[in-house]
């Protein structure tokens, strides 16, 4: 299972300018998390911050047990090896074809054989629906492949933590979709802890079991995904409804005149921009049948029934719903399905369609 993550009152400033301050979260072992904001608000310095690339002034910043924050560097060097990282724009080494960009790591870290790295390489482009793109360049392919080939790269040294950027940014909604399938599954496959930084309302809505939202230099929230999925919190509402009604303007926050004049405008009927109300929860996506059963999920039931008391009524009710819709028959799928590929038959779709429903 991936490691624990946990920042305490983690602050970071460039100069004078605060970035975020007091952060505190814990990124619960095995499962998928997201951190959602506004751009600017530093998602991105966040996730560096996590894996020692930038130092926050004040806080500490815990993977598996050891301080970040303050440990030598030759810690920092092997805490780093738990990580895969992919960053915003894959980083990719342009004058590289895939072959060699996903098996970098392995060579610069490891002593593996060319044998056993292209193995190793071959499995994870596999996985990320890549095989016989291996001789690209990164120039020569679209977007989504490129995303997948630094998803690919950020396998191969099987990470225990993977931290994802904007793995949605340049996308097509379709694509994004298949991204995030692609992340649920890897997530069922290796139970790393994972971290996807985001703003793509739908991959939050539908894909992480937890989500926090960072506004005004301070974490908003964090917790299981049914919090912030039900908070009546105006920026959440705001954010998860894309409209311009609310406490986020054109570049990030807006004052009060500001707000006044625009909720004017959009009580005489102006339109707010936002698509269709969206309230509430919708199911979380599951791992592809035939896939291994996602331990995250029996895990992070028997953590939120823990915590459920602490936790806001709507939150609560949403909780208690799921639960009792998941209660044993995503097990019972999927052992059908194993069985299926056991015996070689094709699988029992109408099961699963009918437990994803509920
Ligand atoms: N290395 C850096 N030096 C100075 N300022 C930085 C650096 N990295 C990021 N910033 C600033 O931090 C803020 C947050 O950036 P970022 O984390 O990229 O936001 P997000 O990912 O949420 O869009 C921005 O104002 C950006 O200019
Ligand atoms: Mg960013």
């Amino acid at each position: 299972m991936g490691v624990e993550v946990r920042t305490e009152g983690v602050t970071k400033s460039f100069g004078s300018q605060r970035i975020w301050q007091d952060v505190s979260l814990t990124l619960p072992p095995g499962e998928v998390s997201a951190l959602l904001g506004p751009s600017g608000t530093g998602k991105s310095v966040f996730l560096k911050s996590l894996i020692g690339l930038l130092r926050p002034e004040r806080g500490a910043i815990y993977v598996d047990g050891t301080n970040i924050v303050t440990c030598s560097n030759k810690d920092l060097y092997e805490i780093r090896k738990l990580f895969g990282v992919l960053f915003q724009d894959g980083a990719l080494f342009g004058s590289m074809n895939l072959f060699d960009n996903v098996a970098f790591p392995l060579r610069e870290h490891t002593k593996k054989s060319e044998s056993d790295i292209r193995k190793i390489v071959m499995e994870k482009l596999d996985l990320t629906g890549l095989l016989g793109a291996e001789d690209k360049l990164p120039g020569e392919i679209s977007g989504g492949m490129r995303k997948r080939a630094g998803l690919a790269r950020a396998l191969v040294l099987d990470p225990q933590i993977i931290l994802v950027d904007e793995p949605d940014s340049g996308l097509d909604p379709v694509r994004t979709s298949y991204i995030s399938q692609l992340l649920i599954d890897i997530n069922a496959q290796i139970d790393a802890t994972i971290l996807i930084v985001t703003h793509n309302i739908n991959l939050a809505r539908t894909v992480p079991d937890n989500i926090g939202m960072l506004f005004r230099r301070q974490l908003v929230m964090f917790g299981p995904r049914e919090v912030l999925l039900t908070s009546e919190e105006p920026v959440v509402k705001q954010f998860l409804n894309g409209s311009m009604q609310g406490p986020i303007g054109m570049s990030e926050e807006k004052d009060e005149a500001q707000a006044a004049r625009e909720q004017a405008m959009f009580e005489a009927g102006h339109h707010d921009g936002s698509g269709q109300e969206i309230e509430g929860i919708i199911p979380q996506m599951r791992a592809t049948p035939g896939m291994p059963y996602r331990q995250a999920v029996a895990r992070r039931k028997e953590r939120v029934r823990e915590t459920m008391h602490t936790l806001p009524h709507a939150a609560q009710v949403a909780i208690r719903e799921s639960l009792a819709e998941n209660d044993d028959t995503q097990v019972l799928a999927y052992n059908n399905a194993d069985l299926a590929s056991y015996e070689g038959g094709a699988y029992d779709t109408t099961v699963r369609h009918n437990t994803t429903n509920g």
